[in-house]
């Protein structure tokens, strides 16, 4: 037994951690953010109110503490609009916010959109938020953290050093790009002085509170085959949103985390580019993005759909030590028969046996498949009784499906989801701290 719990994304991201973590929330008092930044799209529906998160920790419908740890980089501007939210719903703001993550500036934003025109073919087609740019100042060490923001003494000097170093940088894609240094300045000096009261040193603070037996859950951002180190690079993120992320990013030591919980969703979806070995064309796919709303959470961009890669997934069971998953979006498969299922990949004729890293390997795979006979559509009531009465009512075909991904991913399927709403869940296991 172990007082923390994570929720890892073990696909491309978006597959219902935010719904995962507000319902295992119920049961934990803090909700703690380790990765990423507002590239991030968490989603909730509780109680007819949907909540779309991008900084601030899933556990904030129930009220639950939140700790922005220092694994993060905070476009100050989108956190303070999250907070302003959550209080016009009347919810209570409890939050704790790293005072060493780093700070995004909107010259990060126009890089991101700059280097992403230069790298051709190799763009990951981002999201635009400055992510990529101000983890490299991260790496760089000439980024700006909140304790920065937050003490003007120490803005200025090096705000005016970095914007330097920036200006001359986008001046080389973009002579005459420049901007008002000052603006920006008194822009980031105020959001400072409206974040302050929440700054605090996250990993004093969460070891201590572990320590002292309180409920923790981790909450990653984006999937496994995003990360920097054992993601689809380069057409990941900058962050390592796997399990491996979580002690860096919080300052907890490996030895602290308890269980971690692997999100698989029913098919496979992707924001951006790069190869996709299971990704669907035609109307099939059309009928997933329709079904499964599948729009993302921070651009509006339709995602791309495909198969289930548990190819690929089986990597990120490795690497982050996966032993329970929850499995979503099963009802958005509705009415499409047959279904199939990816196991495994070919290479000029021949199986491999583990998952090739390298996307110019990926791009000359084949897909090896499983076919699975699908269930019928149903009316969102219909879903909804399904939820209440629990496993033994789902279709049968819907069993075989499950237990074919337990099969292969060796692994205890403890929940699903069969629609986006906390009730429409059902528990295989009692998930405990
Ligand atoms: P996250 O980034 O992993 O938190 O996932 P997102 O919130 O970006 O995307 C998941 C989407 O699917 C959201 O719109 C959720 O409300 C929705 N969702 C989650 N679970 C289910 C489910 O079982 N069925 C359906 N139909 N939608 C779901
Ligand atoms: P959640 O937490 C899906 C993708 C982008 C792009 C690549 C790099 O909601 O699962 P970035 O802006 O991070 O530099 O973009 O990563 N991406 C996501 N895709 N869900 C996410 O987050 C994502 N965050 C980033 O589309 O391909
Ligand atoms: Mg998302």
């Amino acid at each position: 037994m172990s007082n923390t719990i994570a929720v890892v994304g073990l696909s491309w991201g978006d597959e219902g951690k935010g719904k995962f973590i507000d319902y295992l929330a119920q049961k934990a008092d803090i909700v703690v953010r380790y990765n990423g930044g507002n590239n991030a799209g968490h989603t909730i529906q509780a109680n007819g109110v949907k909540y779309k998160f991008k900084l601030m920790p899933s556990g904030a419908p129930r009220e639950k503490e939140g700790v922005i740890a220092n694994g993060c980089v905070i476009d100050p501007k989108v956190l303070l609009e999250e907070i302003e939210n959550l209080k016009n719903l009347n919810k209570k703001i409890n939050l704790k916010l790293s005072s060493t993550a780093h700070v995004v500036f909107p010259f990060h934003r126009i890089l991101d959109g700059l280097e992403e025109k230069t790298k051709g073919n190799y763009a990951a087609g981002t999201t635009k938020r400055g992510i990529g740019p101000t983890y490299s100042d991260k790496a760089a060490r000439w980024g700006l953290r909140i304790f920065d923001l937050i003490n003007p003494e120490l803005l200025k000097p090096k705000l005016e050093k970095l914007y330097k170093i920036k200006k001359d940088l986008i001046n080389v894609y973009d002579p005459n790009w420049d901007t008002d240094l000052d603006a920006i300045y008194e822009e980031y000096k105020s959001y400072g002085e409206r974040l302050k009261s929440y700054v605090i040193d996250t990993a004093y603070y969460l070891n201590n509170v572990i320590d002292s037996g309180k409920k923790v859950l981790f909450e990653a951002a984006q999937g496994s085959l995003l990360g920097i180190d054992h993601g689809y690079y380069p057409f990941g993120t900058s962050s390592n949103s796997n399990a491996l992320g979580i002690s860096a990013g919080t300052g907890i030591p490996p030895k602290k985390i308890g269980k971690i919980i692997g999100m698989v969703k029913a098919y496979t979806s992707r924001v951006g580019q790069g190869n996709f070995p299971t990704e669907l064309s035609n109307q099939t796919a059309e009928k997933i993005r329709e079904q499964g709303h599948e729009y993302g959470t921070v651009t509006g961009r339709p995602r791309r759909v495909g198969w289930l890669d548990l190819f690929n997934i089986k990597y990120g069971i490795m690497i982050n030590g996966i032993e329970e998953i929850i499995v979503t979006l099963l009802d958005a498969l509705e009415g499409i028969n047959p279904l199939k299922i990816c196991t495994g990949y070919e290479l000029n004729g021949e199986v491999l046996e583990s998952w090739p890293i390298q996307s110019e390997i990926i791009e000359n795979c084949t897909p090896i498949y499983k076919n699975l006979e699908g269930w019928s559509e149903k009316t969102r009531e219909e879903w909804s009784d399904i939820a209440k009465n629990g496993y033994k009512a789902l279709p049968e075909t819907m069993k075989i499906y499950l237990q074919t991904i337990k099969n292969e991913l060796n692994n205890n399927i403890v929940m699903i989801s069969i629609g986006p709403n906390r009730e429409e869940t059902i528990e295989l296991e009692d998930v405990r701290f």
